[in-house]
């Protein structure tokens, strides 16, 4: 009863690279194009404003950059295992190589969450800014259709909110579950448009913000502790890092590009790292302006952005108007990214015979996976039709940290058992690297709220007994 099996790393990459025949086509530029494509989205536009009124106040600079730090040690872990095991699956097959077959399912469990959830995540925060846009035109949606029927506050835990469901999110996800079945062939250059409208929409607003801050919003810079742990105060700006964590998520998407990637040793890293640096820049400048225009305590609601704008004057109504038109364009652009990735990470699992060979097969008129795709959409129009966003993004945060912790782990793992192997690109200062990452994002899981805790450990409880039911018992590598 081995449960630690582990997938030969030389043959399965060649077999991969051949039977695709993928073309290196990939840049610096491009790859670093596609990370901010995938990161930049409800994190900045939405989940800022809950994560300073609630956590941190005008701190949120504070988490922002702390929640950077621990992206970059882990952003050279993965530019150092998509350069060594260039194939499909990303972290899970990093793990089934390292760690072998249990961790990797748990692994792909974890990924499976946080592509589900955070498309979800997204979602709902289209949902927001979408009212916001109807509102504008005196147009309303009856609350009870429009927002989660299960909410969250830090001081009294999961309560129901009355509300039935949040229509315009699953709508949005329905939308773009039917995308990704009928397949989409322009999804590089729709990418490219989508990080085009988001940068210009982050400077727009930074740019026409500054002129409107008033230093006293940012006075206290950190709000006392209310008493309870994570409210305000340095726990504050911890826990409000774990949240806007969210925001750095989808620079990993750069490193499941390896067989794309023209130089994969030069532009991995370049692509990785400086889709994170970019991000973080916008950012930081997004959330100093943001904290800086209207008091922290007014941001907690679902369009914050549109908040700070409102607050110069009727006069800016088309310019807060287009910037909530880019936000929605932006923000379906990483639902449709999160869901695509969902569906490859099930590819991979079910061709190594984890879950039933339905969820890799492609369908005949689509070419895509479609049974899959339909399983991908349909849970996360659950998750987002039922759930507040701190929630959801609570849950991101916490399974991504699991994640990165696994991928740490893997690159120290592999420099012991395999230290033979050609990387192509190598973290520097290994194991302090990775040792760092593990540390900065086990800290980080620990400042997440307990019901966070209880949610992700139910998840991987299910993994488990999924595993043992099925996986276990079906697994190639194993037969
Ligand atoms: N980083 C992505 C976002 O903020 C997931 O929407």
């Amino acid at each position: 009863m081995n449960l630690f099996l582990r997938k030969p790393i030389r043959s399965d990459a060649a077999k991969e690279v051949e039977g695709h025949q993928f073309k290196r086509h990939l840049g610096s530029f491009q790859l670093t194009a596609i990370g901010i494509g995938a990161i930049i989205g409800a994190g900045i536009f939405v989940i800022t404003g809950k994560a300073a009124s609630d956590y941190a106040g005008p701190a949120i600079i504070i988490s922002f950059i702390l929640a950077a730090i621990v992206c970059l040690f882990t952003g050279l872990c993965y530019a150092e295992l998509s350069s060594l095991i260039p194939i499909s699956g990303g972290s899970y097959t990093y793990s089934y190589v390292a760690m072998g077959e249990f961790p990797a399912w748990l692994m792909g469990w974890a990924v499976t969450a946080q592509c589900l959830i955070s498309a979800s995540t997204v979602a709902v925060g289209w949902s927001g800014y979408f009212k916001s846009i109807l509102n504008d035109f005196g147009l309303s949606l009856p609350d009870s259709l429009s927002s989660s029927p299960i909410i969250y506050e830090a001081a009294r835990g999961l309560e129901w909110s009355g509300s039935l469901i949040n229509f315009p999110a699953i709508f949005l996800v329905g939308l773009v579950g039917i995308l990704i079945s009928i397949g989409i062939q322009a999804a590089a250059r729709f990418n490219h448009a989508m990080v085009f409208i988001k940068l210009a929409t982050i400077l727009v607003f930074i740019a026409i913000g500054a002129f409107y801050i008033k230093p006293s919003n940012w006075s206290p810079f950190i709000p006392e502790n209310t008493g309870i742990f994570g409210q305000f105060g340095i726990s504050g700006i911890f826990r409000a890092s774990g949240l806007v964590f969210f925001a750095y998520l989808g620079f990993d998407t750069v490193s499941t590009l390896a067989q794309e990637a023209i130089k994969p040793q030069r532009d991995l890293p370049r692509g990785i790292l400086g889709s994170i640096t970019i991000s973080a820049i916008a950012y930081i400048a997004t959330a100093l302006v943001l904290t800086g225009m209207v008091s922290y305590t007014a941001l907690g609601v679902p369009d914050p952005m549109a908040v700070a704008l409102n607050s110069i004057g009727p006069h800016v109504f088309w310019l807060s108007f287009a910037i909530k038109l880019a936000i929605l364009a932006g923000l379906s652009s990483v639902v449709l990214v999160q869901l695509l990735g969902q569906t490859r990470i099930f590819y991979a699992i079910s061709k190594d015979g984890l879950l039933p060979s339905r969820f890799s097969s492609i369908h005949r008129a689509t070419k895509s996976p479609l049974f899959s795709c339909v399983v991908t959409t349909l849970l996360a129009m659950l998750a987002a039709g039922l759930f507040p966003i701190n929630v959801l993004g609570q849950l991101v945060s916490i399974m991504t940290l699991f994640i990165f912790t696994i991928v740490c782990l893997g690159v120290w793992i592999l420099r012991k058992t395999h230290p033979e192997y050609k990387r192509p690109f190598r973290a520097p200062f290994v194991p302090l690297v990775p040792i760092l990452g593990i540390v900065t994002c086990v800290g980080q899981m620990c400042f997440l709220p307990l019901s966070t805790w209880i949610q992700f450990i139910l998840w991987m409880l299910l993994g488990l007994l999924t595993y043992f039911l099925y996986g276990y018992r079906h697994s190639k590598l194993r037969q």
